[in-house]
């Protein structure tokens, strides 16, 4: 760990919430609009904008894909004023594009920073396997066993019955048997058409009512998801989950062991690791953004590893006055 993580001590994440907030107000004008790729492009310059003024050497480890199909944001970028610290960015500036066009519940932008050389690369496998758990279940559950064994075990930890426990799976026909599986264990279920970030954060957010995270969804996202479930207590295993020969030839032959159980800290090998999210639509996490005549509101989370610090930020933003300041500063 170089000394420029330890002194100052500084909490990242309170100047990254301000990027997520800049996807999430942009993100939001496109809720219900049909169009995602509208919606993700406003989301990507925004938050692209905001990141230039974050004191920081970041390098794009997840983000929009590569250079020749993502103008900004694109795997490698560098981010930030260039001063230390040297960091590993991740990046969804809209988890749920599907969500924000259709205008549904649940879409958030969000971005994780790591210590540099601290990030999982998933390479060419685009799916894993996850089982994310908030803190109750941390050393409890254990991805290779069985889906009914899990939530005895989580149950027993909880002292509550089965029955009582709730259950995030993406809905996907993929899912079919795991849902069939907790079905017939008595607890009850929660489908969510897409957004397994919220979701699996949900599992340590007292408040959600969500218990335990299964199914198959992007590995980015679980890298994202990694630095917030590290700052909770909660705990997300992986397992890389190839769609086609294809992805599981590349793989193979860059190096991947997919029997490998990747555990929150190969996602992410530092506790130096900030997260921040802010909703877009309103959802069980957080709330999306809310247009007033002259105020826009916004919620966020923010989150630093090594403290374990949790915060919620509800911001007012003034449009009329962030015009006047462009306006004064001859933007
Ligand atoms: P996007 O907003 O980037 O499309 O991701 C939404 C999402 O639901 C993720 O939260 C999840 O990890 C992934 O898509 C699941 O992939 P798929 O929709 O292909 O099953």
């Amino acid at each position: 760990m170089s000394s420029e993580w330890i002194s100052p001590d500084r909490n990242l994440a309170l100047e990254l919430v301000r990027t997520t907030e800049a996807a999430a107000l942009a993100a939001a004008r496109w809720m219900g609009r049909g169009d995602k790729i509208g919606a993700d492009q406003a989301a990507v310059d925004a938050m692209r904008s905001v990141l230039d003024g974050v004191q920081m050497d970041g390098t794009v480890i997840i983000g929009e894909g590569e250079k020749d199909e993502a103008p900004m944001l694109y795997n490698g970028e560098r981010i930030g004023n260039g001063q230390p610290p040297h960091t590993d960015i991740a990046v969804d500036p809209i988890d749920g594009t599907t969500l924000t066009a259709t205008g549904q519940a649940g879409a958030i932008a969000v971005i994780s920073v790591a210590e540099k050389g601290s990030m999982y690369n998933p390479g060419p496998v685009t799916y894993m396997e996850k089982l994310a758990v908030g803190p109750s279940g941390k050393g409890i559950v254990d991805i290779r066993l069985p889906i009914e064994r899990n939530l005895t075990a989580l149950a027993k930890a909880q002292g509550r019955p089965v029955r009582d426990l709730n259950a995030v799976v993406l809905d996907r026909p993929r899912h079919q048997e795991i849902i069939d599986e907790i079905r017939s264990t008595g607890a009850r279920i929660t489908l969510i058409s897409d957004g397994d970030v919220a979701g699996a954060i949900a599992t340590a957010w007292p408040e959600s009512g969500v218990d335990i995270l299964f199914g198959i969804g992007g590995t980015p996202e679980g890298v994202i998801t990694a630095a917030a479930l590290k700052s909770m207590g909660g705990d997300l295993q992986g397992r890389l989950w190839p769609r086609n020969d294809e992805e599981r030839e590349a793989a193979l032959e860059q190096g991947y062991d997919l029997d490998e159980i990747i555990g929150l800290d190969d996602l992410i090998t530092s506790d130096n690791c900030f997260f921040a999210a802010t909703g877009i639509t309103d959802g069980a996490l957080l709330k999306g953004v809310h247009f007033g005549a002259d105020a826009i509101t916004t919620q966020s989370l923010v989150m630093r590893g090594r403290s374990g610090t949790v915060r919620q930020v509800e911001a007012t933003h003034r449009p009329s006055k962030v015009a006047e300041l462009r306006a004064a500063e001859g933007q």
